[in-house]
């Protein structure tokens, strides 16, 4: 299969449709919000339908990584639709990523244990770079419990001697006790840690589109300034209000989104309407 060239594209499909036709290693950085435990909702997929690297949905860590999920769907069993849902979707993403790429996996703390045990069998525990809270202070707030206000961001790399990782390209923050060091630091910033702190998107700030589940810019910013280079593909292939796209060309990398949502991409077509060369395609199965 060709490297990837041409333009940006935003496709209208079921992911799993369309990831097979893209070829092998050819993004710097793949990131994913899937829906939430939606194995149910959504569908499971036969496993027959996956084409993966390695031609098998068994996992890269084969007889490892069976009995991990094996013992995770004993424990409890609606984890088996989610992972049927995400783990063709997953060894999909694995395959696409560059040698010196890096997947960022968004999930809420729900699912995120899990996932983590399954994507240290599926990539290698080698390849876990981080886990990102993205934590936010907005909405109701029970008083039973610890309110829930982060998200949980995994992030592997397909290889862990050659991704790629540029620290200092990253928008600093300001420090939390100023007082503690030299004004040129303060002046400078600090570099973030694994803990975002960030504003969801405001209800009525001019980056919103009205898509429920929209993230912020500036959460997804920060793990494209970091994990790709200018003129890098990135992929979103649960692209919803097109976050990922729209970041990915202010910043001057190219971008391939998909979604299966006719909303989705409605939303898209206002959000990338005044960026020329985005190509809109439809590979929905109708019928
Ligand atoms: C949580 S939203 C993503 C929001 C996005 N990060 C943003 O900033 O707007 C998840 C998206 O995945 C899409 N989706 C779910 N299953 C899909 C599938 N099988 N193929 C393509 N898109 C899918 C949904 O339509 C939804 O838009």
């Amino acid at each position: 299969m060709p490297p990837l060239a041409g333009p940006d594209r935003i496709i209208h499909a079921d992911n799993l449709d369309v990831l097979p036709g893209l070829p092998d290693a050819a993004f710097t950085l793949v990131y994913l919000d899937p829906p939430f435990n939606s194995g149910r909702v959504q569908g499971r997929r036969p496993t027959t339908n996956v084409r993966s690297a390695t031609g098998s949905v068994v996992g890269f860590q084969g007889q490892r990584y069976e009995r991990i999920r094996g013992d995770l769907v004993h424990y409890d069993d609606r984890f088996d639709d989610y992972w049927g849902f995400l783990e063709p979707r997953l060894a999909e993403a694995w395959r696409l990523l560059a040698d010196d790429g890096t997947l960022y996996l968004h999930l809420d703390y729900r699912e995120a244990h899990y996932a983590k045990v399954l994507l240290d069998a599926l990539f290698g525990r080698e390849c876990f770079l981080n886990e990102i809270i993205w934590a936010y202070d907005y909405g109701g707030k029970s008083k039973r419990r610890w309110p829930s206000k982060h998200d949980t961001i995994l992030v592997y790399v397909k290889d862990p001697k050659r991704y790629y990782f540029d620290s200092t390209a990253v928008d600093r923050e300001p420090y939390m006790a100023p007082g503690l060091v030299t004004p040129e630091k303060v002046e400078l910033g600090k570099l973030p840690t694994d803990v975002w702190w960030h504003t969801i998107v405001s209800p009525t700030g001019k980056e919103k589109t009205g898509y429920p589940t929209q993230k912020p810019e500036g959460v997804i910013r920060r793990m494209i300034q970091a994990s790709s280079r200018e003129g890098d593909w990135v992929l979103d292939f649960f692209a919803g209000s097109g976050t990922t796209g729209a970041v990915a060309a202010a910043l001057g990398r190219r971008f391939v989104l998909v979604d299966e949502n006719p909303a989705a991409i409605e939303v898209m077509r206002g959000r990338f309407g005044e960026i020329s060369g985005v190509e809109f395609e439809e590979a929905v199965a109708r019928g």
